[in-house]
């Protein structure tokens, strides 16, 4: 019998990946300590679980202590935070799985509780009107403050100095998380970027932040080591809102990175109902699929069904899926198996320790002893 698209293995640029169900990005905000290391006992054992994903994608890590928005996250910027993944990554190769880094900057969508009273930095000082998960629970975002040219500077050296501590922690890759809503999305909507220099007005210029930070990274690591994320259509959610530039400003992106030999592009179907927004691409993978020319990796609401047709139909090579792998440590053997899935808990998304973190059966597992 013919293996299912899911389960069929592929070649990542070099990394051979035994299947093709990935485990999307996920903040599980178990950092919980005063220099936001990740541990063996809550971080490792976590990924560890999870080995038998095609690939791992971790939780959004801050670049730099300026770039943090939500509580208890961890960072990839101190020597100690390094360490720490380092341990993690060992873990998960040991446990034959591999796994990338998401590189994080959230922007305007951080609060001044996290910088001692300072204001977050953005492309412009325009308050997103959200929320921000500050240690004393969610509360409402203020006006940023607009980067400088030499805040932009600075800030590219920080992915890039996130790459080199990635290296360092053996991680697989990274992939730079220039998506929902977070600064680099704040770079290239319209809506969040009144600049008049080269980073503001035209698509070009609003999306030159992504680029420099590309160009910056890809002289610390190998290109096909790198990945990236992109939420083309989101729509009243963490502050953004689409215009009439939206999709000539993703297409363009797209386009652009054909430049570059990269790892993949992971791309996000809208979170919500976009039927009625005028300036939303409404089928991601189907849009995107005849621009991007390298591998597409694609995200939201997929189930096993929904997973393997949109490989058997050509349109992505491989499947993030998040919130089924808060619940499914096993979720490639539950695939294999038709195991049906069990349920996350939301309470325990964002809380500290191992409740809903670590105690999720892996059922398809047990049955295998
Ligand atoms: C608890 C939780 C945390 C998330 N954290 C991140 C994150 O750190 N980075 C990111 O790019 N997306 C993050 N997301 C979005 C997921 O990667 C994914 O896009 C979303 O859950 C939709 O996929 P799903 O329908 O398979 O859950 C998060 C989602 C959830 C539920």
């Amino acid at each position: 019998m013919k293996k299912q698209a899911l389960l069929q293995d592929y070649n990542l640029n070099g990394l051979k990946l035994p299947n093709r169900v990935v485990m999307a990005p996920m903040t599980r905000s178990r950092a919980d300590n005063p220099d936001n290391v990740p541990t063996e006992e809550l971080h490792g054992e976590y990924y560890k679980q999870r080995a038998s994903a095609g690939l791992i994608i971790s939780e959004g890590s801050q670049v730099s202590k300026e770039a943090v928005g939500y509580v208890n996250t961890p960072g990839i910027y101190s020597e100690k935070q390094t360490e720490g993944w380092k341990k993690v990554t060992k873990m998960v190769h040991e446990a034959n799985g591999r796994i990338f880094i998401q590189l994080w900057h959230v922007g305007r969508m951080s609060h001044p509780d996290f910088h001692n009273g300072e204001k977050p930095v953005a492309p412009s000082a325009i308050n997103p009107e959200a929320k921000s998960f500050t240690p004393d629970g969610f509360k409402d975002t203020v006006t940023p403050k607009e980067m400088t040219i030499e805040d932009i500077k600075r800030t590219v050296q920080d992915f890039a100095n996130a790459a080199k501590n990635a290296m360092e922690a053996d991680f697989d890759g990274v992939e730079i998380h220039s998506s929902n809503g977070y600064l680099f999305h704040q770079f290239f909507n319209g809506t969040s970027n009144h600049r008049t220099d080269e980073y503001g007005g035209s698509i070009e210029n609003r999306a030159r932040f992504l680029f420099e930070v590309l160009d910056a990274v890809k002289e610390i690591m190998p290109e096909k080591k790198i990945g990236l994320r992109l939420n083309p259509s989101l729509d009243g959610i963490f502050g953004m809102k689409m215009d009439e530039e939206t999709i000539p400003t993703f297409d363009y992106i797209v386009n652009k990175l054909n430049d570059y030999d990269l790892a993949y592009l992971h791309l996000s179907e809208p979170f919500n109902d976009v039927s009625d927004v005028p300036y939303a691409v409404k089928e991601i993978a189907k849009h995107y699929r005849p621009i991007y020319n390298g591998t597409l990796m694609i995200n939201t609401a997929f189930d096993q069904e929904k997973g393997n047709k949109v490989i058997e139909n050509d349109d992505a090579d491989l499947v993030a899926y998040g919130k089924p792998y808060i619940s499914n440590p096993d979720l490639v053997e539950r695939f294999e198996k038709d195991i049906p899935l069990s349920d996350w808990d939301e309470e325990t998304f964002y809380v500290p320790g191992k409740k809903g973190y670590l105690d999720y059966e892996a059922k398809a597992r047990k049955e295998k002893v």
